[in-house]
């Protein structure tokens, strides 16, 4: 008897799916699929949890007003567990298998790296939510970021650091990154040009715990400050195996500080860093804590941003064929968003503010906000 109903309920659900096949723009078949290459779980769990939970408020939102061409979205995340190789063999199945439209993602420059030429190749349309590396986009025109680039946070920074006297600065980067290079560079070249001197330089690999050696080395050198453009899960130790180490110079980062987990392991050993970050709306904020009951940092702005901003060149496009929408994004004008207004230049990069944040008591406090 038991197994009877079973069965009936299953017949019905089929029969259910089936008409609900039928149904116009709520069609599972008939949906506008979207990639998002997310480091879920990981080193950089905190990029891509963040960013998906942004891009899924978006997604909400968005299908609750209708969708795109008369279409609900689906957002595919795949997870690439922040492992170097990962992001490119997700954004291939995204791509190949499951047939995206266009891909959102990454966060770190590095995993963009990976998939912008395979986006590229395949004319799939590709925003970056959070990867200022300038290489990014240079990989080819189909590749979009709604983020600022290293150039302008790695100068923001420098002049925050010439503003307060801090001349000697030492340098502690993350050789694996392509984001912590490229921006030690772009803060070398105002820094230095302006009158600052790097007095000492040490790097360190992903995943690496023991910052001693190198600690001792930045601090013989009594610098006025250090600058870690590195991400949060390295920077956290290195600030606490820094203050245990008796160096007391201020700390300064750039957006790879953003994650709460920052504070968590760092303590009060990260009190009074300054960093470089995106800016995020007060309205998103609202949105975001109503949904998730948490406040969102600026990795989730940019996740909601990155779907909005393909959303909108979509609608504009009047089709999801990726040339053409590949053409309305590199349109895109004044674009409302989460983290600012948004204008993509010919470079396909957004010109934006920055907030130089600072850590008090424990929290993320804004110090002021640098016009581009
Ligand atoms: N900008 C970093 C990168 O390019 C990623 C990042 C963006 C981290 C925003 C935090 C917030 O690798």
């Amino acid at each position: 008897m038991r197994r009877t109903h079973t069965l009936f309920l299953a017949a019905f659900s089929s029969l259910a799916g089936l008409l609900a096949g039928c149904d116009g723009g709520k069609a599972a078949g008939n949906e506008i699929l979207i990639g998002h290459v997310a480091s879920m779980t990981g080193d950089r769990a905190s990029f891509g949890t963040s960013s998906d939970k942004g891009a899924r408020l978006a997604l909400e939102e968005i299908n609750a007003s209708g969708g795109v061409l008369g279409r609900q979205l689906k957002l595919l995340t795949e997870n690439n567990q922040s492992k170097t190789g990962e992001p490119k063999l997700a954004i291939k199945k995204l791509i190949s298998s499951d047939h995206v439209v266009a891909v959102l993602g990454e966060v770190a420059s590095s995993a963009s790296l990976e998939m912008a030429p395979v986006a590229q190749d395949a004319q799939i349309p590709m925003v970056s939510s959070g990867s200022t590396n300038p290489r990014v986009t240079q990989k080819g025109d189909c590749i979009f970021r709604v983020c600022f680039i290293d150039p302008f946070q790695g100068m923001v920074m420098s002049k925050y650091a010439l503003g307060k006297g801090w001349k000697k600065v030492a340098v502690l980067t993350e050789s694996t990154s392509d984001y912590s290079v490229g921006l030690t560079e772009t803060f070398r070249k105002h820094f230095t040009e302006n009158g600052g001197a790097l007095v000492a330089e040490r790097t360190y690999a992903k995943g690496d715990k023991d910052f001693s050696g190198a600690l001792a080395a930045l601090k013989a050198e009594k610098p006025d400050a250090i600058f870690l453009p590195g991400y949060y899960t390295e920077v956290a130790l290195i600030a606490r195996q820094a203050r245990q180490a008796g160096i007391d110079a201020p700390l300064l980062g750039g957006d790879g500080w953003v994650s709460n987990s920052l504070i968590e392991v760092a303590g009060p050993h990260i009190e009074g860093g300054c960093f470089c970050d995106h800016l995020v709306t007060d309205g998103f904020k609202a949105k975001f804590k109503a949904k998730y009951g948490e406040e969102p940092d600026s990795m989730a702005a940019l996740g909601y941003d990155s779907l909005e901003v393909l959303a909108d060149a979509m609608k504009r496009a009047g089709t999801t064929d990726g040339r053409k929408v590949r053409d309305a994004l590199a349109a895109t004008k004044d674009f409302p968003g989460a983290s600012g207004n948004i204008t993509l230049d010919k470079d396909r990069n957004a010109t934006k503010p920055a907030a130089i944040m600072t850590i008090k008591d424990g929290k993320f406090v804004p110090l002021s906000v640098v016009q581009p």
